[in-house]
């Protein structure tokens, strides 16, 4: 997945592209390049970080009022200067950007090959280029027309923007799932893969769909058409985001601003939702499915990676609250398992980005076999948010740091905001009970906030485990999804090899790594399960493990065995995670920052996976 950027109109377009592909650089960073119009086609690119690129572009000719930018993550050639893009014609007159996977690429550049063409990347994507011109200068069509041609031939996902020396007032755009939106400002367009690089120059957006091609130039409105030659009428919506949300605020780092932001972002998730002293939990943007969802007999959670740890707590959450029978799976399992799927099934997809390749390919499956599709996703207009049935968005802001936090707590607030609806309607719990846990849940933002207090007392730990190898996390019952997100944190930001697992199941494995040189992340919140979560504990003693263990305020029996203890604000059992999944967030932070690691931008990985 890459983040793509284009600008036309009468500005500047460099500041433009170099500022986009900065807010996009989230998205892959092993390559940057931007092409401009002026008196030719200036193309610029190189291996490395958007910084590099600048430094790159320093006293080159970088005038123009149309461009087109891109930053890399790769997938098909390695990351160096050939295979960044853009990719530029074999003539040498149009560029063009990519993000996505052209599945056929091979067949095509075969084919082109064989006719002559030569190509200068291992790239998927030259083909794309290649085809254009050789419609352009073979068919005679104009640049939209050999878009739309080229882009009916390939197989594969795609997000693309095209410029050429020939039409210099023109840029052409078309997506197929990989995301693109274009911001119309007052005579001039953006085109990019969020709306981050669009805010601050106009709050006109329209996203575009599956197959449609963008038309955009100077003076004139807006077109779009299919790839079936269909005209399509832009809608036009407003962007309900602000500049300062892009930005670090003070924070060193985009990860510890949006761990902070928790208290504000949950309660932005409950906002109109949850009204405690009424008695009140509705969401709004399910509620043409809410009879549906209360009948079901089962609910499949779709989703990946930390998405996948809050389906996690979402099906205990749902079993133990709403009695329903729930199953969480990885996406990219489901999809490939030929799984069960009836028409009364709901499922339930979970995604921050709404772009990732597999819950999507999940959703696709779900839908052919009859299933009500519900989304929970962070950013409007995404490809799951559309591709869904109805859905709740989890309000949680821009989530720009790699290493998803405030997404995981808000997507866990909606999941528990579901259950309690459903129980409330099943009537399976009683309606005292429902009360209290509203209350509570209205009281977690603060919980939350008194959990972030614990910041400094948790660096102070990450100065004493900041060398370890290996770290394991064991929690039970809804701990246990907290543990194994407490784990991902950490692998994924530090590189620190991390295991989540089931508390019991440490005897079954995972003891024989127990030694004085292993710290053991123990959540121990649990109140029906605490004795048994004390003889885990013991056992790693046992075995001179080092215990980390979060516990509730005021416990004094795991905390007399713990070597270092972490106390928690005390909640319902049911909504612990919301707050001990907040030290543990802390924690791979302020370890990763002490061994130098790059925290917004992890080696390998990108905030959203939209390849298999
Ligand atoms: C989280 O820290 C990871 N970067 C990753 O596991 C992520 O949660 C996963 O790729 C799913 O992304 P999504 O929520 O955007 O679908």
């Amino acid at each position: 997945m890459c983040g793509i950027v284009a600008y036309l109109g009468r500005r500047h377009a460099y500041p433009i592209l170099m500022n986009g592909l900065y807010r996009l650089e989230y998205r892959g960073y092993d390559s940057a390049g931007l092409a401009l119009l002026n008196d030719d086609l200036q193309v610029y690119k190189t291996k490395g970080k958007v910084s590099d690129l600048e430094a790159f572009v320093s006293g080159k000719n970088i005038s123009g009022s149309v461009g087109i930018a891109h930053t890399r993550w790769a997938t098909h050639g390695e990351p160096n200067n050939i295979n960044a893009h853009p990719h530029v014609s074999p003539s040498g007159n149009m560029a063009l950007i990519h993000n996505g996977i052209i599945e056929n690429y091979v067949y095509l550049k075969e084919e082109l090959i064989r006719r002559g063409y030569k190509f200068r990347s291992s790239t998927d994507t030259e083909v794309i280029i290649h085809l254009i011109e050789d419609f352009m200068v073979n068919v005679e069509v104009p640049l939209e027309e050999a878009v739309r041609m080229a882009m009916d031939m390939v197989i594969g996902a795609y997000a693309i923007v095209v410029i050429s020396k020939h039409d210099p007032h023109k840029l052409i755009a078309a997506r197929k799932a990989s995301p693109l939106v274009v911001g119309i400002g007052d005579g001039e367009f953006f085109v990019a893969s969020d709306p981050t690089p669009i805010v601050e120059y106009t709050k006109n957006v329209v996203y575009l769909d599956d197959e449609e091609i963008a038309i955009l130039e100077l003076d004139q409105e807006l077109k779009i058409r299919t790839i079936r030659n269909q005209e399509k009428v832009p809608y036009v919506e407003k962007l309900e985001m602000n500049l300062s949300q892009l930005e670090k605020g003070g924070f060193p780092h985009f990860m510890l601003k949006e761990i902070f932001e928790q208290p504000r972002s949950i309660r932005d998730s409950l906002r109109g939702r949850l009204n405690a002293a009424q008695g009140v939990v509705y969401l709004g943007g399910i509620r043409d499915f809410e009879q549906k969802l209360v009948n079901a007999e089962r609910i499949i959670i779709v989703a990946c990676g930390t998405s996948w740890h809050a389906g996690l707590v979402g099906e205990y959450l749902l079993e133990d609250i709403a009695r329903v029978n729930v199953e969480v799976e990885y996406a990219s399992e489901f999809r490939y398992r030929n799984p069960i799927i009836c028409e009364k099934d709901i499922v339930i997809a979970i995604s921050q980005s709404g772009e990732t390749a597999d819950t999507l390919a999940a959703i696709e499956l779900a839908k052919q076999k009859g299933a009500t599709i519900l989304g929970i996703c962070n950013v409007v207009g995404s490809s799951i948010a559309r591709a869904t049935h109805a859905g709740s968005y989890t309000h949680a802001g821009p989530e720009i740091g790699v290493a998803s936090t405030k997404a995981f707590t808000a997507q866990v607030t909606i999941l528990t905001m579901m259950a309690l609806m459903i129980a409330d309607k099943k009537g399976t719990i009683r309606r005292s009970r429902f009360h209290q846990l509203l209350n509570e849940l209205e009281k977690i933002p603060s919980k939350v906030e008194k959990a972030l207090l614990l910041n400094d007392k948790i660096r102070e730990m990450a100065e004493i485990f900041k060398s370890a190898s290996n770290f394991l996390y064991l929690g039970r019952g809804y701990s246990f999804p907290v543990a194994m997100e407490g784990a991902l944190k950490l692998k994924e930001i530090s590189y620190i090899h991390a295991e989540g697992y089931p508390a019991a199941e440490m005897k079954h494995g995972p003891i024989a790594l127990i030694d004085e040189e292993m710290p053991v992340v123990v959540v121990a919140t649990n109140k029906e399960l605490y004795d048994k979560v004390l003889s885990n504990i013991q056992e790693v003693k046992a075995r001179k493990g080092i215990i980390i263990a979060l516990v509730k305020e005021g416990d004094t029996s795991v905390a007399n065995l713990a070597d270092y203890v972490i106390e928690l604000p005390d909640t319902e059992e049911s909504l612990m995670p919301l707050v001990a999944t907040v030290p543990l967030q802390l924690l791979s932070y302020h370890i990763a920052v002490m061994r130098g690691c790059n925290i917004d931008q992890p080696r390998n990985l990108a905030k959203s996976v939209t390849v298999e």
